[in-house]
């Protein structure tokens, strides 16, 4: 598997928000992902590519010493082959070595394999916001990595 991992650009926008339809029941729209890639200046995308397809991508906001990670989404057909684990490490690496301390997110408390995925990284639960989704109502789990 020819896995590239590399810094999210303009040509990327339409596949992200594609990507994002095929994997969750909220994706965010092509002007969001526009945003997020051209005017964010806290953001930081990076996206997974097998023979020029994108296979998945990742993110986050920099807010001071934190990292809000926002999305990792990896096309159904290519997960569970590491593609999830090697975004979120080239992430954490990346921010890591540019200041970022600790790093939070949320996530579904049904999403068992992102749960799974973010522990392997060392995050914890670290409470609950209820009702945080507005498409089912469901609760978020409030995950924290600190250093
Ligand atoms: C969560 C998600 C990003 C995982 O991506 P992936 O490329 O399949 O994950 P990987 O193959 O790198 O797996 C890494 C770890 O994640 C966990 N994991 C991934 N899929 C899992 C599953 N179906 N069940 C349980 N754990 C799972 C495991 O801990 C796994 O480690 P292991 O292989 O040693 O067991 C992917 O399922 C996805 O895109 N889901 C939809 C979008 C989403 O929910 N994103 C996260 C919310 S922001």
């Amino acid at each position: 598997m020819n896995l590239i991992v590399r810094q999210a650009e303009e040509k990327d926008i339409k596949p992200m928000a594609e990507m994002d339809i095929l994997c969750f029941t909220a994706p965010w729209s092509e002007d969001s992902f526009r945003k997020e890639i051209e005017e964010n200046p806290l953001a930081f995308y990076i996206v997974a590519e097998i023979d020029d397809r994108m296979v998945g991508y990742a993110g986050l906001w920099c807010i001071v010493d934190e990292g809000h990670i926002t999305n990792v989404a990896i096309h159904p057909l290519f997960r569970r082959k590491g593609i999830g684990e090697a975004l979120v490490s080239v992430l954490l690496e990346h921010t890591a070595q540019n200041g970022i301390r600790s790093y939070t997110l949320e996530v579904r408390v049904s999403n068992a394999p992102a749960i799974s995925l973010y522990s392997k990284f060392g995050f914890e639960s670290a409470g609950l916001r209820k009702n945080y989704y507005e498409d089912n109502g469901e609760d978020a789990i409030i995950m924290w990595r600190k250093s």
